[in-house]
Parts: structure tokens; sequence; C-alpha cells
């Protein structure tokens, strides 16, 4: 008897070669549908998906100009141009390679000092677009997504929250030390993300590995937010092997007899 898990997610050798399939994802439906609404996310894991965008802009053609894109989060207090930003990683790493029309580019502004209305201003904005059709995602290794942090609820929308010591400590480095993170950030809410038509939850590396087996195996739960989207019903789950391994060898065990 193998353990069944109502999904099923496309596994991969390597890391690259999850975010290529996640990329390719997204081309497909940008080929079919000139002007969609796509989400994207931040973080390491998503670097390599943007990279084969960016060639596929290149080298194929690939138009993002009528295209309408919404980031995930942002954080609070640190300007569009540090270095740690979701807006500059988002410059470095895509837009500033790609055709995409900047008047439809949207990233919470995290320098707001009215976080509530701004994140009022948000929500209003992915409705007015239609909401989203195809939504990125990647997980924080205590099952966060975007910055939807344990705890959070399934029916929020677009809020400012504090960041869990978790996703702080995991910023730490590429913020230079843990007194530099930003204690909190505006984020889409549960609800705002699961309201997408598709959704790509990409996850790779086995530091993912508890997260990712919780997402997929465990509770509809609060304490694990990425278990929110077992009940969509449009999900593309992309892994690579050490992400899925913790999932892989609970499914080949055998179920205990009574
Ligand atoms: C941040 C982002 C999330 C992302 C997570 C994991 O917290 N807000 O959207 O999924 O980091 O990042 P990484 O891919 O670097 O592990």
């Amino acid at each position: 008897m193998t353990m069944i898990i109502p999904i099923r997610p496309d596994v991969s050798i390597s890391a690259n070669q999850a975010a290529i399939k996640a990329a390719r994802e997204i081309a497909d439906l940008l080929r079919e549908k000139l002007n969609a609404v796509i989400g994207l996310a931040t973080g390491g894991t998503q670097v390599a998906v943007y990279r084969e965008l960016v060639r596929m802009h290149k080298e194929e053609g690939l138009d993002f100009s009528h295209a309408t894109f919404f980031n995930l989060d942002e954080f609070i207090g640190i300007p569009p141009d540090h270095p740690q930003s979701f807006h500059r990683y988002m410059n470095e790493h895509f837009f500033n390679h790609v055709n995409a029309n900047r008047r439809h580019v949207h990233i919470p502004n995290g320098m707001s000092n009215q976080p509530l209305a701004e994140s009022a201003r948000y929500e209003r904005m992915i409705k007015e677009a239609g909401g989203i059709d195809l939504q990125l995602l990647g997980i924080g290794r205590n099952g966060h997504i975007g910055f939807c942090e344990p705890g959070t609820f399934p029916n929020s929308k677009t809020h400012a929250t504090a960041l869990t010591p978790e996703t702080r400590k995991d910023a730490a480095s590429s913020f230079g030390g843990l007194r530099h993170v930003p204690k909190s950030a505006i984020t889409m809410g549960m609800a705002t993300i699961l309201r997408s038509k598709r959704i790509i939850m990409l996850a790779t590396g086995k530091t993912k590995a508890k997260a990712v087996e919780a997402m997929l195996t465990g509770p509809v739960t609060r304490d694990c937010p990425g278990s929110f989207l077992q009940g969509h019903p449009n999900v593309s789950y992309y892994f690579d092997q050490s992400a899925y391994a913790r999932v892989a060898i609970a499914q080949s065990m055998p179920t205990p007899q009574p």
C-alpha cells in the first residue's frame, strides 16, 4: 500500500529543471493570452524562473508587453532601490530585461506610511485588473506563502503583517545581519492568492522538504499556509528531488497494519 496524495506533482532531478518547467507554463499562458494577469514571487528559488523567461524573451521573442503583473509582497520600511527590496529584485532579475509595460507592473509600496490603505489599494487594483490568471508561488521553510505567515486566515486579503522570527532569520544573511531585516511586510492575503485562476507552486532544495511534506500531505491548517493550496482546483506543483524527498519516502513506506 502506498500513501495517496491528492495531486500530481512534477518532480525534476535538478532545481534548474523544475524552474524551467515553471517558466514554460507561464510562457505557454502568455502565448495563449497576450494580456494575461500574472502574479509573481521573489526568493532564491524563482531566480532560475526569471532567467528562463528572460532567455525566452531574447531568443524566442516571448512578448510581455500586453501582460499585467502583480507581485505577492514587499517589505515595509525599505526603499525600492534597497538591495534587498523586492522592487529591486524584480527589476534586476526580470523587468529590466524584458518588454513589460511598466504601467502594468505592480508591487506593494512598502514605504507607504499608510500600510492599511496601501493594502486596500493593492487588493482593489487586482480586482480591477480582472483577478490573477496565473500566480507563481514559492514556499518558506515555515510553510509561508508570499508573506502569509503561519496563523494567516484563509479569507485574508492583502494586508500588512509581522514577519516571524524564522522568516527574519532566513533573510538575515542577505540583509547583513538579523537586526537589519524588516519586521513587517505587505502581502497579498490567502484569499487574494486562492482566487487566482491558476497557481504554480515551485519549491526546490532540501531546506524545503519539511514544508513541502506539510503542504501536500498534512492537514489543511493555518499552521502551514501552503496547505490551503490543497483546496485550489488548479495548482501545478513543480519540485526538485530534494524538496520532494520526504513525500517520496513517505509514499514508498508500507502503511502500518493494525
Ligand atoms: C520570501 C518570499 C516568498 C518566498 C520565500 C522563499 O519569504 N516572500 O514569496 O516563497 O521567501 O524564498 P526562497 O526561494 O529564497 O527560499
